[in-house]
């Protein structure tokens, strides 16, 4: 008998997520049987998608949702040998027992091998190897259409996504405008080849948007929501296309927002807005992470993790990213 923990969300989240939300759980693995494997996590993602309130994310009682890759400790499965390792949406879990052969279709899909990165940690696969990078790649590509000579509108900019983003968009001859919460996460920004960066919480956005672009914004990727986008679609240009990813301003949220209506801008200025789940372009991932480790290889793609330690320091870690902790994608080393 092996033991585990898990996180169990406690009570539902209302505004910000506090200590009395999650409670950790100890539970006895069974003795294997043929075909399963144990497998210790390595490494845990914390994503901001956990705070939703939608009925598919979390709910009271259960395992905190959540991706990880870990490593196969004991197995009776051949094809899963000790060593190995997966990733997997097994949740906020410190050991899982797991039968790969038994997983229904749609299962099987969020289980895979971690792919040989050479010298590259696998913790990127939680990253910019990982759903993060694809719903940069996928997300801006596909919705933007970018065109080289574009100009490009990213917030969340030094975060796992945008900062993505921002370089995707470089790399296609874009120019890039991006915002963050920080100077130290700007000076980052900056280095990475975006043209213009700015401080959200010092600057203000419709002045910096003038400065920046002058003659408006083609593509604007969408990380932050509620009072920055009613200010830059106001800086968007006639037949402008926006990629809506996520609205972090809003996700702690305890009273309906007081913005303007976007849809006469939407509008008068025709705009293409499309909002989108990453898991949309699940299978076509593998072509997303090939051109992305490519670029990674070739030196044009940077990436930064904030790795923190401790299995029993998730809520803290989880609640640190919402509050902007975070340079880059924020890993949990268990
Ligand atoms: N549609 C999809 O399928 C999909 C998939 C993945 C992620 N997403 C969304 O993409 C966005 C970025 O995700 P990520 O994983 O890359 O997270 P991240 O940007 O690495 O981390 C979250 C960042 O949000 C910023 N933030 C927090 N509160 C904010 C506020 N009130 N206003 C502006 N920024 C704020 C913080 O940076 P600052 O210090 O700069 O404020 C924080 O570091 C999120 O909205 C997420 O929900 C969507």
């Amino acid at each position: 008998m092996v033991k585990a923990k898990k996180w169990i969300l406690a009570t539902e989240f209302a505004g910000e997520p506090k200590d009395s939300n999650f409670k950790l759980e100890e539970e006895n693995l069974p003795a294997l049987k043929d075909g399963e494997i144990i497998c210790d996590a390595v490494y845990l993602s914390v994503d901001p998608y956990m705070r939703l309130d939608r009925d598919w994310i979390n709910s009271v009682g259960s395992v905190i949702i959540g991706e990880q890759v870990a490593r196969v400790t004991e197995s009776k499965s051949k094809d899963y040998p000790v060593g190995c390792l997966v990733q997997m949406y097994s949740g906020w879990r410190s050991r899982t027992l797991v039968n790969p052969a038994n997983k229904t279709a749609t299962e099987a899909i969020h289980f895979l091998k971690v792919p040989d990165l050479g010298k590259l940690e696998p913790s990127l696969a939680l990253g910019i190897l990982g759903m993060p990078g694809m719903t940069a790649y996928f997300g801006f590509l596909e919705l933007c259409q970018p065109k080289a000579g574009d100009t490009v509108l990213v917030n969340g900019a030094a975060g796992a996504v945008g900062s993505a983003v921002g370089q995707i968009a470089k790399i296609k001859g874009c120019k890039v405008i991006g915002f963050a919460g920080s100077k130290e996460k700007c000076d980052w920004v900056k280095s990475l080849g975006f043209d213009h960066v700015f401080n959200y919480k010092e600057q203000d956005i419709d002045k910096s948007l003038k400065e920046a672009a002058p003659d408006g914004i083609d593509c604007y990727f969408d990380n932050v929501g509620g009072n920055f986008t009613s200010k830059a679609l106001q800086h968007m240009k006639e037949f402008g296309r926006i990629s809506v990813c996520g609205g972090i301003s809003v996700y702690n949220a305890t009273q309906p927002p007081l913005t303007p209506d976007p849809f006469m801008t939407i509008l008068s200025q025709q705009l293409k807005v499309e909002g989108f789940i990453v898991m949309r372009w699940w299978t076509r991932f593998p072509e997303g992470k090939a051109e992305m480790k490519k670029w990674i290889d070739e030196g044009k793609l940077k990436y930064r993790e904030t790795v923190q330690d401790g299995f029993d320091n998730m809520p803290k870690i989880f609640m640190s990213l919402l509050k902007g902790a975070n340079i880059g994608k924020m890993i949990v080393k268990a």
